[in-house]
């Protein structure tokens, strides 16, 4: 070897005895976690599409989509339950913690979809549903029938009828209470969600290392992390009140371990609707909890500013949101799968985002909520791209749900929060191309303004002004400004109270986002010693602006490069 090759040789070691120690301290020197400048797109298997044209999606008609999938610029897929299971609760009340449920396919088709995901970049994300069981898992069969059997602890089971059985409910107005009486058993269990959803019971060392089994399982599959239900849940002590209960703590970081020694880096994302401070406890001391969190926070006063064109409350929600282990992210979304949860809100606050949103008692949901999609609730087509825009723009990681980037609308016919949980509109072909089936399994919307003829996914191709476009494009913009996922940011001063004005900063690179809660035009000056002097350059047109005087249309929304380096 001569002088030349060796001297490579050794850099080469070099570089990479270094990196591996730097891997091993846990503080890459320019590595980010990926979920932090990440797009997040929420799928339901048997809503999504058919291949076998039984009339329900499953894991092949998926795997053809994974092309248009990437074409959005998505970077993770959340994936809703696929367990075997009555979906009584679409899924959420699992059968087999370990298996596929036969009509959306096979483990082998699961594999498939993992791999040819993973081909194309994207990750996986599935939903672990670890609080309760289906009530017809042999689990509970052996625990409520057999009172000497090991699984009867497995359970939480009380002699006699807790004082606050009727409290703590999570459906209020469908669910009774929380404490029901097992004639088989002959004593009360307990469950926090419906009556068909026992809950585990996490005080018993069997149950959390069944759910650490079941965690790593599906990791081994090849999922990326998981998106972790109802966490408080799991981790409460109902027989300590159904209302305010004691919680196991400590069990966060353990599975926490249990991901990162299984499959080091796999996310944890916690489904947990939460204060602000408790939320610091999910996160953990020194990003030993939970890497992200839906922020369930921020998204009820959103909609109170979407509502109100009043700000001032979510601009106190970022800020209460602020604080957060570096590594750690925030998961923000404008709808999900279930109905928009306005319980913080005052009564005359969320009356009027009812007023606005929801005015029909039908469109409403457990005393607190919105069953509706995004679409029908703005009308607008302006603040429909506000609104993603500004989902775009928060701190934090965007999710959204299938069928969001095409406005699809509800269907307040089907019960509860089936309204929003209808088949992808594909085409213009009869059951919007979601199956061939004459039949969906659930009907595809086909009437009104929000018909499968009207909004779906080949039309909004074709056009370049689509919603499709606008965000795939906006997603697509994202990547560019780094920013925003991995910055430190600041909500900066106007002089219009219609305008939210967040200021990035990560390394060298800084971008301001604007975005005009009016419907009218606003003429304004973004105040503060950072701004002072500087010209803005928009990432969208080139135009510029000068921080003292800049106009937004209504519902107007812009990204300006503020660092004077990259302006020249
Ligand atoms: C939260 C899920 O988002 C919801 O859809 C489900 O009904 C409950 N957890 C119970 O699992």
């Amino acid at each position: 070897m001569n002088k030349i090759s060796w001297l490579f040789v050794r850099v080469l070691f070099f570089a990479f005895s270094y990196s591996k120690v730097f891997a091993q301290d846990n503080q890459p020197t320019d590595q980010v976690p990926w979920y932090k400048n990440s797009f997040f797109y929420n799928i339901e298997v048997g809503t999504f599409k058919d291949s076998n044209q039984d009339g329900i999606g499953d894991f092949r008609g998926l795997i053809s989509e994974l092309d248009y999938l990437d074409s959005l610029g998505i970077d993770a897929i959340w994936l809703a339950p696929f367990y075997p299971s009555p979906r009584k609760d679409d899924g959420y009340d699992v059968l087999d913690y370990y298996g596929v449920d036969a009509k959306y396919g096979t483990a082998a088709d699961v594999k498939e979809f993992f791999e040819q995901a993973h081909r194309r970049g994207i990750k996986i994300i599935t939903d672990v549903v670890l609080n309760h069981t289906s009530i017809e898992h042999p689990w509970f069969e052996a625990s409520r029938r057999d009172v000497k059997s090991p699984y009867r602890d497995w359970y939480v089971w009380q002699s006699e009828r807790p004082k606050d059985a009727d409290k703590g409910m999570v459906f209020p107005g469908v669910q009774k209470e929380t404490w029901t009486y097992d004639s088989i058993a002959q004593q009360y269990y307990f469950h926090r969600f419906y009556v068909f959803q026992p809950d585990l019971n996490y005080r018993n060392t069997a149950v959390q290392q069944e759910a650490f089994k079941i965690m790593r399982f599906w990791l081994r599959q090849g999922v990326d992390g998981y998106r972790l239900d109802a966490v408080p849940f799991i981790i409460d002590i109902p027989e300590t009140g159904s209302e305010n209960p004691q919680r196991m703590m400590d069990l966060v970081p353990q599975m926490r371990s249990v991901m990162e020694e299984e499959k080091p880096g796999a996310l944890m994302l916690g489904e947990a609707n939460l204060s602000p401070e408790e939320n610091k406890d999910y996160f953990g001391e020194n990003n030993s909890g939970m890497q992200m969190m839906f922020n369930f926070y921020v998204n009820q006063y959103l909609f109170y500013a979407l509502a109100s064109q009043k700000i001032k409350l979510l601009i106190k929600a970022i800020e209460e949101t602020k604080e957060k282990p570096e590594a750690a992210q925030w998961g923000h979304f404008l709808r999900n799968h279930d109905e928009i949860d306005l319980a913080r809100l005052k009564d005359r606050q969320r009356r009027e985002v009812y007023q606005r949103f929801g005015p029909d008692t039908t469109m409403q949901l457990y005393d607190r909520g919105i069953r509706r999609r995004l679409a029908p609730m703005l009308q607008n087509n302006k603040q429909i791209r506000f609104a993603y825009h500004l989902l775009f723009s928060l701190p934090g990681t965007p999710v959204i749900r299938y069928g969001e980037e095409i406005g699809m609308g509800d269907n307040l016919e089907l019960k509860e929060r089936l309204a929003v949980r209808t088949p992808m509109q594909w085409s213009a072909a009869p059951q919007g191309g979601f199956t061939q089936a004459a039949k969906a399994f659930r009907p595809v919307i086909d009437k009104g303004p929000y018909s499968y003829k009207n909004v779906n996914v080949a039309s909004q191709l074709k056009d370049p002004h689509s919603l499709l476009n606008f965000i795939k494009s906006t997603a697509a913009l994202r990547k560019e400004y780094p920013e925003i996922g991995l910055g430190k940011f600041e909500v900066l001063k106007t002089n219009s109270k219609y305008v939210l004005a967040i200021h990035y900063q990560y390394k060298d690179k800084s971008l301001l986002s604007l975005h005009n809660f009016s419907d009218r035009p606003q003429r304004f000056k973004v105040k503060g010693e950072l701004l002072k002097a500087k010209q803005l350059l928009s990432v969208t047109d080139g135009s510029t602006a000068i921080p003292q005087d800049i106009t937004l249309d209504g519902y107007g929304f812009e990204w300006y490069k503020t660092s004077s380096d990259s302006i020249k």
